[in-house]
């Protein structure tokens, strides 16, 4: 078949005459800084989610910090990640100078293997932080049990997660709650920025708090209630980790497009499910019954001969397969990334705690045989035939 040349990026941020008209109304009053629209992105990220606060945040790595500051995790802690996330989901821990305990994936849903976490359990383990990554759930029922019957505190990585929901519920709703990101790789975005979201009164007290240098009332409060001239109480020790206004009202109209955002997102996907079908070179993005995935990537994972997941010791040729695989796409104007990285293989966590490689033999495979395709709003069909039939030359060359 001869294709004309395209160009495909990863994703594409829907920004539109909404967008610009939104960002300028802070221009013009001149309240630049956290204030009423940052309140009403908050109030219409509760309202589609389901979850009782949500507190906008510079990203989703600051929200992940706080959550673990206002659960109480410090140093002499242990919290459990998954050995393959972005790397920001482990920093937040050792923000707390608590310790990162990596734990390894299940291959088929790049997720925690909630087998593998009761292993990691041990006297010090505080917390377990779940990844819903590339916008698929996490394992949060069956992970929620073990946090329960454990007496340990669950709080949601779910950077990707919006629109992703187990039998309706979504993601933040489980444990202490979750911090979400609108960074531009994300369905929806407010250039950098996040959002710690949860059901608990207390903590969202907390957070907002810590959020704003440790106040005990935001500067909007303060301007409504007294006109602004005393200041508020410093009571705890906290971080300037607002949202500004300007991003705020980006997240207003972000918001309302999330919906058709997600739809385009899950038409595309569903366009990829049915032309590599018949592709045993790559395993598909495998959805549990239940899971609504939010699409956030669509990340498939490099087979062995018989189409199976790959033995360990098969990796690294395949893993030189893959990397002259994406090359040429990326030459063919096929924008690809590997899906994320194998955390303990980074030189920071891999030098502190002595961590092999092949410690986390799951979330390894993953780094080194994954690829994310591209996947838009407005992907078309044509876009994933394009795909398709370079993929399909590729694998015969290679
Ligand atoms: C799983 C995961 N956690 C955390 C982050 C950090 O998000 P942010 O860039 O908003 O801090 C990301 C960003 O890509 C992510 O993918």
């Amino acid at each position: 078949m001869c294709l004309q040349p395209r160009k495909l990026p990863i994703t594409k941020p829907l920004f539109d005459q909404d967008d610009f008209n939104a960002i300028i109304g802070p221009l013009k009053t001149g309240w630049v800084v956290q204030g009423p629209n940052v309140a009403e992105f908050e109030r219409l990220f509760c309202s589609f989610t389901g979850i009782k606060h949500a507190v906008a945040t510079t990203s989703c790595t600051t929200a992940l910090h706080m959550g673990l500051v206002a659960a109480g995790i410090k140093p002499g802690d242990e919290v459990i990640v998954p050995s393959f996330t972005f790397i920001a989901t482990a920093n937040a821990i050792e923000y707390c100078g608590a310790k990162p305990v990596f734990c390894d994936i299940d291959v088929g849903t790049f997720a925690i293997d909630p087998i593998e976490i009761e292993k990691k359990i041990t006297p010090k383990t505080r917390a377990v932080i779940p990844v819903s990554l590339f916008g698929l759930p996490a394992h949060l029922n069956e992970i929620d049990k073990i946090c329960k019957k454990h007496g340990l505190i669950l709080f949601e990585d779910a950077a990707c997660a919006i629109g992703a929901r187990i039998n309706g519920t979504h993601c933040g709703n489980w444990g202490i709650g979750a911090a979400f990101s609108f960074h531009p790789r994300k369905a929806i975005s407010t250039g950098e920025g996040g959002m710690f979201a949860t059901n608990n009164d207390v903590l969202a007290q907390q957070v907002r708090s810590l959020r704003d240098h440790g106040a005990s009332k935001s500067d909007l409060q303060r301007h409504t209630e007294h006109g602004g001239s005393l200041l508020p109480e410093f009571n705890v020790l906290g971080y300037n980790y607002r949202m500004t206004d300007i991003q705020g009202a980006l997240g207003v109209t972000q918001m309302k497009k999330l919906e058709a955002i997600l739809k385009g997102r899950a038409q595309g996907a569903a366009m990829y499910n049915k032309l590599l079908a018949d592709m045993p070179q790559v395993l598909l993005p495998n959805v549990p019954s239940g899971y609504i995935h939010g699409y956030q990537s669509y990340v498939v994972l490099l087979t062995d001969k018989q189409g199976q997941i790959p033995d360990f010791k098969n990796v690294s040729v395949l893993n030189q397969k893959r990397n002259k695989i994406m090359a040429e796409l990326e030459q063919r104007g096929i924008t690809v990334r590997q899906g994320t990285h194998a955390v303990h293989t980074l030189g920071h966590y891999k030098t502190k705690y002595s961590i092999k490689d092949n410690d986390y033999p799951f979330s390894f495979m993953a780094d080194r045989l994954s690829i994310t395709l591209p996947l838009f709003h407005d992907f078309k069909e044509d876009d994933g035939v394009y795909v398709k039939e370079n993929l399909k030359e590729l694998f015969k060359r290679f």
